[in-house]
């Protein structure tokens, strides 16, 4: 079972636009994917229209199988199932200080053999939470607006993760670009030298992303032939390409 996850310390960057987007191109190319909605806000379990109550709240996972029946739920999206975001996140970050580092890892342990891949969609900060992720994940992607402080704050995810020695891997890629500004093309063309595990695909600021939330399903469900949706597709079988 792989695991990624749409990280940033940067709020509003396209996260959760990914994370949904990339979940859904994974699931069409015939994988087995669970989206794990870690924001309270719960943007991810709205685009998929799920309803963002867990009963028994996230202690209830840890207890079997059995307990994950009843909070996965299938989405409109084959092979795509949602683990909504209705896990108090005080609750979760409890249950994540008293154990071990991958505790994300080892929640998922009585349902590792139903999917081939985990997509986490995490809320916009540097937490308990977020170590656990850093140690559960095959690889952080990092969506990049291409702005210098957009920069900065992958440059401060690295630092963080170096002075701790956390060997988790950073893939940014680039989203919400607009190539007629220069300070947009100037800081994507840089982007391959400073960042060589960047992935090369980027996604176009296009209104239709915008629309996600109007029609709550992800591009390929009502829009597969835009530019946007067309970039997703292109940077899933890149990510895809890196895993195997
Ligand atoms: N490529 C894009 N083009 C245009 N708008 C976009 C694009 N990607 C995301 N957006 C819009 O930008 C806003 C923020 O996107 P999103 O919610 O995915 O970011 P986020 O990083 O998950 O935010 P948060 O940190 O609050 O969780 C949303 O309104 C979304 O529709
Ligand atoms: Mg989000």
């Amino acid at each position: 079972m792989r695991m990624l996850a749409l990280y940033s310390i940067k709020g509003g960057v396209g996260k959760t636009a990914s994370a949904v987007n990339l979940a859904a191109e994974a699931a069409a190319a015939g994988q087995r994917v669970l989206l794990w909605d870690l924001d309270p806000q719960a943007a991810t379990t709205f685009y998929l229209r799920a309803k963002p109550k867990v009963r028994g709240g996230v202690a209830r996972l840890v207890k079997g199988k059995a307990a994950y029946d009843k909070v996965i739920r299938a989405t409109q999206v084959e092979n795509l199932d949602l683990l909504p975001a209705a896990l108090a996140s005080r609750e979760l970050d409890h249950l994540l200080a008293e154990r071990h580092d991958n505790q994300l890892r080892r929640i998922l342990k009585p349902i590792r053999d139903d999917y081939d891949l985990v997509i986490l969609d995490c809320p916009p900060s540097l937490s308990t939470l977020s170590e656990s992720v850093f140690a559960s994940v095959d690889a952080l992607l990092v969506p990049i607006v291409p702005t210098v402080l957009s920069l900065r704050t992958l440059e401060q995810l690295r630092d963080f993760l170096d002075e701790r020695d956390i060997p988790c891997p950073v893939w940014p890629f680039i989203t919400l670009a607009d190539r007629r500004r220069t300070l947009h093309r100037e800081i994507i063309d840089s982007l391959p030298e400073r960042w060589p595990l960047r992935l090369s695909h980027t996604i176009p600021s296009a209104s239709v992303v915008e629309r996600m939330g109007l029609e709550r399903a992800p591009l390929r469900s009502f829009a597969p032939r835009t530019a946007a949706a067309q970039a997703y597709h292109q940077l899933w079988e890149e990510v895809a390409q890196r895993l195997s």
